[in-house]
């Protein structure tokens, strides 16, 4: 039986909803894949007729910069249509449920939605109710999920560093809120990396977090030593309950990234970072900015990764 929801009875990918589960050769698939799309986004044409005459549904319930901007970029560059519903003038603000607008939409004939959501398990939903025609992608909900960062993560450590079966990753901050970082780690055990780590304060990190395959640290000098990659998260204060630290500034002593800290890690270390970065708070500018730093190349990879998977999805 077929336990994975996002894989159809072939085993192929129906819909992308969690690297949780994904098998190894699913995930070399789309990094190969946005291999090939990523010398397309460096000619002069950059668009490819594989997703023509398909309608890609853009629908964030949440703020966004680069995931749905470079869903967008992606989706046109494969020639698709892409309708970005504006969610605050939309009947969402008149009481429509979240299953009745996909319905509605599902009537104007969508092949591809992307969704982001506040709630964790809302992307579960829309595919477990749309036809089977009908794709859905994550683009991050609540703190479960957000798998097409994940695996441009992957594709970035890929880029830099080659081979996944001889690295350190570290992954540094808020692991407690951060869908992020529990696809990064899904996708690093997945990929053969040997030692993930996460290094944060006891209150940012869930309980039994070592279950997901990771080495807990609380501390930076030892946690950063040997690292070939680390991973800065963002304090999501959005989604704190209460107070989990004491300031932003005492947080910045112990668990911001300074040049200083960063020479803990390897010389050739590389510095990643999903975005919204908040300097000055997780990362100081001399880092983000800094010759080690690949925060940008991220964002730009994020497009043939997302050209990969809309590609996957459609059988192409
Ligand atoms: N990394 C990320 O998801 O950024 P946005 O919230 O700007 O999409």
């Amino acid at each position: 039986m077929n336990r994975n929801p996002q894989l159809n009875k072939h085993g192929e990918l129906q819909h992308l909803l969690t690297t949780e589960g994904l098998p190894v050769s699913i995930l070399l698939h789309i990094l190969d894949t946005a291999e090939s799309f990523a010398g397309v986004t460096e000619r002069e044409v950059k668009k490819i007729p594989l997703l023509r005459g398909k309608s890609v549904f853009n629908l964030f319930f949440e703020s966004s910069t680069r995931t749905r901007t470079t869903f967008e970029i992606a989706a046109k560059r494969l020639s698709a249509d892409v309708i970005n519903l504006n969610i605050a003038a939309s009947a969402q603000s008149k009481g429509e449920t979240l299953l009745d607008t996909v319905n509605n939409l599902s009537a104007m004939h969508a092949d591809m939605f992307v969704v982001r959501h506040l709630q964790s398990g809302a992307a579960h939903m829309i595919a477990s109710h749309v036809r089977p025609e009908i794709h859905v992608i994550n683009a991050g909900d609540g703190r479960h999920a957000h798998p097409t960062q994940a695996l441009l993560d992957m594709f970035t450590i890929r880029r830099y560093k080659k081979d996944f079966h001889n690295l350190r990753v570290a992954i540094v901050g808020d692991i407690l809120h951060s869908r992020v970082a529990r696809s990064q780690i899904h996708a690093l055990t997945t990929l053969g990396v040997p030692e993930v780590r996460v290094i944060a304060p006891k209150t940012l990190l869930p309980s039994k977090v070592e279950r997901l395959g990771v080495r807990v640290y609380h501390d930076m000098v030892q946690g950063l030593k040997d690292i070939d990659v680390l991973i800065m998260l963002r304090l999501q204060n959005e989604r704190m309950l209460g107070a989990s630290l004491p300031s932003a500034e005492e947080y910045f002593k112990y668990y911001g990234l300074t040049q200083e800290k960063l020479s803990l890690a390897k010389q050739d270390a590389i510095v990643m970072h999903p975005g919204p970065m908040n300097r000055g708070v997780e990362i100081d500018s001399a880092v983000a900015d800094g010759k080690q730093s690949v925060i940008l190349s991220q964002v730009t990879f994020g497009i043939a990764v997302r050209m990969a998977v809309m590609s996957i999805l459609a059988g192409n």
